[in-house]
């Protein structure tokens, strides 16, 4: 296949990324007014979801670590806003900014990205139990889809966003970094 040496995606930056993804996901506003309906749904919901959320990382080793000694009480806390806020009917900039952000915390305790993204299906099903609470179930549903998969997709950002920035420092530059991210030569 052949490599180029430029991609028009590689020259979007910072706050640009966030309008681009907000703007990906063509939520219509339709979809957010489905959403921000069931908010009351999600809040009743948090707490079946961090139930089971933090079941699952605590009966593994490798997870359970991270959560040595802290406050699970206050744990419990932020995933639950955090589900509530996938409901807020506002998926702009702002929002996803605030998203990275706690990606940006999750890279900075050291944690494998693999984790993050294999809780996804534990979100998706209270997710889905919310959306069928709504006058339109299969629409709330596809808006739900959406609003997971930007949150799939900043998650990841805030990996790669790290990786680049050191890489770029080693190597003298960000578009060397991305082409040694391409592995071509490998
Ligand atoms: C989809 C998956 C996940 C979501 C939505 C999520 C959400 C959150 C949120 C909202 C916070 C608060 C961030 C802040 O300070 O503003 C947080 C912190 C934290 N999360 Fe997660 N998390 C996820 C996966 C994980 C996993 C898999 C682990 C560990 C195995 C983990 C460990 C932690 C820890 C230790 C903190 C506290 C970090 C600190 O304050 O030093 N998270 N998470």
């Amino acid at each position: 296949m052949e490599t180029r040496s430029e991609r028009k995606s590689w020259t979007v930056q910072k706050e640009d990324i966030h309008a681009e993804l907000a703007e990906m996901m063509e939520l219509t506003p339709e979809e957010k007014t489905l959403l921000s309906e069931l908010e009351g749904g999600a809040e009743k919901q948090a707490e079946a979801l961090t139930e089971d959320f933090y079941s699952r990382l605590l009966a593994h080793e490798n997870t359970a670590e991270y959560f040595e000694g802290e406050d699970m009480s206050e744990r419990h806390a932020m995933i639950a806003d955090w589900f509530v806020d996938l409901f807020s009917g506002e998926y702009g900039q702002e929002y996803v900014a605030q998203r990275l952000k706690i990606g940006h915390v999750h890279v900075q305790i050291g944690l494998p990205v693999r984790y993050p993204l294999s809780m996804i299906d534990v979100i998706m099903q209270h997710g889905r139990t919310v959306a069928e609470q709504s006058a339109s179930p299969d629409a709330a549903e596809e808006a739900f889809q959406k609003v997971l998969s930007l949150d799939i997709a900043v998650f990841n950002q805030a990996y790669e966003d790290r990786q680049l920035k050191h890489l770029a420092n080693l190597v003298g530059g960000e578009r060397l970094a991305r082409r040694l991210l391409t592995g071509v030569g490998d």
